[in-house]
């Protein structure tokens, strides 16, 4: 219910305010239209990342406004965007994932897109299992950048050869290599133990010990039976596990700073997504080389998949060419390949050759092709694809309560998430 009463709420402010919006707030136009875009990418490679796009907008005389608000997954950032709406203030592009496209769109404010995507082509070049979140009611309204795996686990070899561990395979073999590298006097797990971190190694966690079956039923479909299951019990005993791995001095660091412990060999692996591979790569380390990717061992393999994707807004600060350009640019073949290779995913256009991308890259190409046919795809539920912003804040908050109080039992923390899933959907 509370995210509806601020959609509802933002709403209405939204159009109160619009006439505002387009009277004073527009940032004056340089050449051919300026087009502002909040988001959350801060890290080096992140805003590397971006500053490809910039420059691409500028070579064609648009002016891209870059408002990025710090704080890996982007919960700052969701904030900022609704007290933006509050006050009339709307951006021309927001970074908005899966559901929440939907919801966005609910409130009447974004802007359709359909021009750019017929003209491009998206419904030929991006895969089904991204394009159907970029619609509303059939209309295009967001723009995906890329396809992010989140189920990876990133190891410095050096680091496993110094402690004579081996490469895991399994959630056993695994867990023998963090004892060895922890008797090498070297920090196992790099994790900073805020919950969008804690929640990103759930998620690795629960697809690779109960499977896509299991992740579905629970995180998608959320289902109390799955959600309160033995799989998702023992999910949470093997996070217990990996929390004894991992530095309890590290806690509030950020994600890209515990990737760089890793590839100093100050840490020995990081389970997170592939956007960890553009750190590795901005800090000139090579991943599939010193820094090894394996999805994260466990009984069952799968993908869980996400899309880093930016709504349009009408009414907005912004000029609607240059956001039509934005959205033009960002699926063009030249910035799938540039923007993709920094970022650490892959080109979400299948019509985009990975020539020239690292082996953990043509890896996940592989994988995710292999997946979708053996229907082991899955969205991914920490990074917002498979959940509407309520009940992911009541899993978030289940795993901050266990994560933070070592007595809490796996079976009592698995059936309050059944519980409290339950609750935020009957309030939303
Ligand atoms: C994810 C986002 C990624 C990544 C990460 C850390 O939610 O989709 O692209 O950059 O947050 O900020």
């Amino acid at each position: 219910m509370a995210n509806r009463h601020i959609l509802r709420r933002g709403m209405t402010i939204g159009l109160s305010v619009t006439a505002m919006a387009i009277g004073s707030t527009a940032i004056a136009a340089p050449t051919k239209g300026t087009v502002s875009v909040l988001n959350w990418w801060t890290s080096g490679s992140e805003a590397k990342s971006m500053n490809i796009l910039e420059q691409m907008l500028a070579d064609q005389g648009y002016k891209m406004v870059n408002d990025a608000v710090s704080g890996g997954g982007g919960s700052n950032a969701r904030t900022v965007l609704k007290s933006r709406i509050q006050s009339g203030n709307l951006p021309g592009v927001a970074q908005i994932k899966g559901p929440q496209i939907q919801q966005w769109c609910n409130t009447g404010l974004t802007m359709n897109i359909d021009p750019v995507a017929e003209k491009g082509n998206w419904n030929q070049v991006l895969p089904e299992a991204v394009s159907k979140y970029m619609k509303c009611d059939g209309h295009y309204v967001a723009v995906p950048f890329n396809i992010h795996r989140t189920n990876w686990l990133w190891i410095n070899k050096s680091v496993l050869d110094k402690a004579g561990a081996q490469m895991p395979t399994d959630w056993d073999s695994l867990v023998a290599a963090l004892k060895k590298i922890k008797q090498a006097g070297i920090t196992p797990i790099a994790g900073g133990g805020n919950t969008w971190q804690v929640a990103t190694e759930l998620d690795a966690i629960a697809l690779a010990a109960g499977g896509p079956d299991f992740y579905r039923k629970a995180f998608v479909d959320l289902d109390p039976d799955a959600l309160s299951s033995d799989a998702m019990i023992k999910s949470l005993q093997h996070l217990r596990t990996i929390q004894q791995y991992t530095d309890p001095n590290a806690q509030g660091l950020s994600w890209n700073h515990d990737t760089g412990e890793v590839v100093q060999g100050e840490a020995g692996m990081q389970i997170m997504g592939d956007w960890a591979k553009g750190e590795i790569t901005n800090a000139d380390a090579t991943p599939g080389k010193e820094i090894a990717c394996i999805a994260f061992p466990g009984a069952y393999t799968g993908y869980s998949y996400q899309s880093d994707s930016f709504e349009m807004f009408a009414h907005s600060n912004s000029d609607k060419n240059a956001q039509y350009a934005f959205a033009r640019t960002a699926l063009s073949p030249e910035f799938q390949r540039k923007f993709n290779k920094a970022k650490g995913s892959i080109p979400v256009r299948q019509d985009v050759s990975l020539e020239g991308f690292d082996a953990c890259a043509h890896k996940a190409k592989k994988d995710f092709i292999t997946a979708k046919k053996n229907d082991a795809l899955v969205p991914t539920f920490s990074q917002d694809m498979a959940e509407t912003g309520a009940v992911k804040g009541a899993i978030f908050d289940v795993i901050a309560k266990f994560y933070n109080n070592k007595d809490m039992s796996a079976e009592d923390a698995a059936k309050e998430m059944a519980h409290r899933v339950q609750q935020a959907q009957a309030m939303s």
